[in-house]
């Protein structure tokens, strides 16, 4: 709502005489009749300085015969966005409502309305107008006859007065707007610590444990490649060779068993950034083309695989890293795909307009119910049957990809498929 200009400001005068109106006119308008008068009177009494505004204050008058009139222009003033500053109102004004009700009903309308109530004798007794109205700072008692000073230091003041309590209403507006601003902020801050401090705290436990898991891991491994290696070797009597075979394969599963904990702990020390890897210019096609090499076994026949490779600039950051992340965007779609007649994946390489280069690993699998995106990139989240997925190729993906200032995100439609989309930034020397 914005307040009329200073130079204008509204005023309302509800008297059921008509001549009282005139008087009015006279008193607070230029045009009227003696204002050369006042004008001289003001500069006698205030030693020739204009009362506060009044050489740029001009009133915009306007008059009501009664209550009910008087109430409803102050509605609809407030609802044009013009409120009135002030109003000046007759006590009685029979048959209709008095001054005293018609001002309840005025302030209903708009809270601010500084009320003068006029009148020629004590038709209230102060401690009467108290109780019907409260002990209000909005009011004043203005007996007649009117002294045409005290009515112009009326308006003067009352409309000044009302222009900086709705000026400090529009602060503390702004004021409440920005601290709500701020504590959103902040209460963002605070759930991003949170969670950083978590993640923390799970890398420092995961890393301490992939530690103490990985030496006893490469011992078990050696041994058991070791006692293959011997059972193969070991001449027995033939009653003996379904044991030694027997022996061989339970040896093999075992082998099988411990690999994939040591690929699991190897994911675990990415995740808990152990090996931080080294930054280079790379080359995203190269790697690209690397990983889907890497993915061979996962990529089952009859699956198109569709390059949808463009001209990009190099990006400054790890091979082994960004490696490892289209290494899981692809066997995660592969995965997706399991079933899918007619599977496919896009991979598509571009250059964006801001520069950045985007990555996308689409397909057409089974996608992702929408329950589950907000989560996808938590540690150990995973849909997959326990000891088929660890839930960490997504978060370490998130890792390594913002660490090098990037970002990933992902769009998807449950029984259609997914989008995982990549976005790094172009190469640029940190600190260059
Ligand atoms: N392309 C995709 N289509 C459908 N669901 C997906 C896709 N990629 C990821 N998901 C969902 O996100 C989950 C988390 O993926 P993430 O790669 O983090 O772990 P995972 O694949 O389950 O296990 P792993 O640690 O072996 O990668 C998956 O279990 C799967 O539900
Ligand atoms: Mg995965």
């Amino acid at each position: 709502m914005s307040a009329p200009t200073r130079e204008s400001r509204r005023i309302l005068v509800v008297d059921d005489n008509s001549a009282i109106h005139q008087d009015f006119r006279k008193i607070l308008t230029r045009s009227g009749e003696g204002s050369e008068e006042l004008d001289a009177m003001e500069s006698m009494l205030f030693g020739g300085d204009a009362l506060p505004g009044s050489s740029t204050t001009r009133f915009e008058l306007d008059f009501a015969l009664g209550g009910e009139e008087g109430v409803r222009r102050v509605r609809d003033a407030v609802r044009e966005g013009r409120p009135y500053a002030l109003a000046f109102v007759d006590i009685r004004m029979p048959p209709g409502m008095d001054g005293v009700e018609t001002t309840l009903h005025m302030w209903r309308e708009e809270v601010d309305l500084q009320v003068v109530l006029c009148s020629a004798y004590s038709d209230y007794s102060w401690d009467e107008l108290s109780r019907k109205l409260g002990t209000s700072e909005r009011l004043l008692i203005l007996r007649k006859p009117f002294d045409s000073i005290e009515v112009r230091q009326m308006a003067h003041a009352l409309c000044e007065k009302w222009e900086l309590l709705r000026a400090s209403h529009r602060r503390m507006e702004d004021l409440e707007r920005m601290v709500e601003e701020r504590t959103r902020a902040l209460a963002e801050a605070n759930a991003r610590l949170l969670h950083a401090q978590k993640l923390e705290a799970l890398g420092r436990m995961s890393a301490g444990l992939a530690h103490e898991v990985n030496n006893p891991l490469s011992y078990i491994l050696s041994n058991l490649r070791h006692v293959v290696r011997g059972l193969e070797t070991l001449p027995c009597p033939v009653e003996g060779v379904r044991a030694r075979d027997d022996l061989g394969e339970a040896c093999r599963d075992a082998i099988l068993g411990a690999e994939r904990i040591a690929r699991i702990v190897q994911d675990v020390r990415v995740f808990a950034r152990v090996d931080e890897p080294p930054r280079e210019l790379v080359d995203v096609r190269q790697v690209m083309e690397l990983s889907i090499s890497m993915a061979a076994e996962a990529l089952r026949p009859g699956l198109r695989l569709v390059r949808d490779f463009h001209e990009v600039p190099p990006v400054w950051g790890s091979e082994h890293g960004l490696g490892q992340v289209f290494l899981n965007l692809i066997i995660n779609a592969a995965h997706a795909l399991a079933g899918r007649e007619e599977p496919f994946i896009r991979l598509g390489l571009l250059r964006r307009e801001d520069g950045r280069v985007a990555v996308e690993v689409q397909d057409n699998g089974c996608g992702i119910r929408a329950e589950h995106l907000g989560r996808l990139f938590e540690p150990f989240f995973t849909t997959k049957p326990v000891g088929t997925g660890t839930g960490l190729g997504l978060s370490i993906c998130h890792g390594i990809v913002t660490r090098l200032g990037g970002d990933i995100a992902v769009d998807s439609t449950p029984g259609q498929g997914t989008t995982f989309r990549v976005l790094l930034p172009m190469a640029s020397r940190p600190g260059a």
